[in-house]
């Protein structure tokens, strides 16, 4: 966890360095997608109190802001990262403030949240689902949801060859981690969770799933002209997913 936490620091210093072209980002918006809009719409009419776990550099939670939510308190382990996102938030005035600290265990009160928003490359900085789960949960008041835009955990399996997908002979469904070979690399060590695994510890952490579904589109793509022949559709490469607390 502490080395992961170092890499993060170093990488996130990318917030910092293109700050203006988040800002304009940021100004612009579209950080939250069309197809992540449409299932927490019902959730946003409400006007909700959102936790981001994870939120690294903050321009979803712009667009959560603007689609209607309240308020946005991020919790990062990241400083640099938390510090650019506020400074942005400030310059922006929105309302969102960013908490430093090491999840699981974020440093908020238990009900806080209408709404807990993560994903995006979260879970797989997670090396025990269980306690993740159980904070996402607590965080929740009675009747509130937890929404996940994640990677999907087929992905580590996916090689980037352009003339046709191949199964990395490197990699299995079911590892429980590999060494990071792309952003932020540097040793990161990232978990393998199955899509098993990932609703098994949430409906165990008292959620009830409201919609799980699987997307061809990659959430992430190399800054360079990578064009993947396993991002072209036939493949999964991300999912979303909705519970909620019930009661
Ligand atoms: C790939 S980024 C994604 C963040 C965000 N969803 C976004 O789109 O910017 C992963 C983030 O998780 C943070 N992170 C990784 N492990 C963490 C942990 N155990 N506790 C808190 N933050 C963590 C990193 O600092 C980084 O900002």
């Amino acid at each position: 966890m502490e080395s992961n936490r170092q890499v993060w620091e170093k990488a996130s210093q990318k917030h910092v360095r293109e700050y203006d072209d988040l800002l304009r980002q940021a100004r612009e918006g579209g950080s939250l997608l069309p197809r992540e809009r449409t299932v927490l719409r019902p959730a946003l009419i409400a006007e909700p109190a959102v936790v981001h776990l994870q939120s690294g550099h903050g321009l979803d939670d712009v667009d959560l802001i603007r689609s209607g939510a309240r308020s946005v308190v991020g919790v990062d382990f990241s400083r640099v990262a938390t510090s650019a996102a506020q400074r942005r938030a400030d310059e922006l005035g929105l309302a969102c403030r960013y908490v430093v600290a090491e999840l699981p265990g974020a440093p908020l009160a238990t009900g806080c949240a209408d709404l807990v928003y993560t994903g995006k490359g979260a879970l797989i900085w997670m090396p025990d689902l269980t306690p993740w789960a159980q904070d996402a949960a607590r965080l929740l008041r009675p009747g509130g949801h937890l929404f996940i835009y994640e990677s999907h955990p087929a992905v580590p399996l996916w090689s980037w060859d352009a003339d046709q997908p191949r199964i990395r002979p490197d990699r299995s469904y079911f590892a429980h981690s590999f060494v990071n070979d792309s952003f932020p690399a540097d040793g990161a060590v990232e978990w393998q969770w199955t899509l098993g695994e990932i609703v098994t510890a949430l409906v165990t952490a008292g959620l009830s799933l409201v919609h799980l579904s699987e997307h061809p589109e990659p959430f992430w793509r190399p800054q360079d002209d990578t064009d993947a022949a396993a991002w072209h559709g036939r493949l999964p490469n991300t999912f979303m997913l909705l519970a909620r607390r019930p009661g």
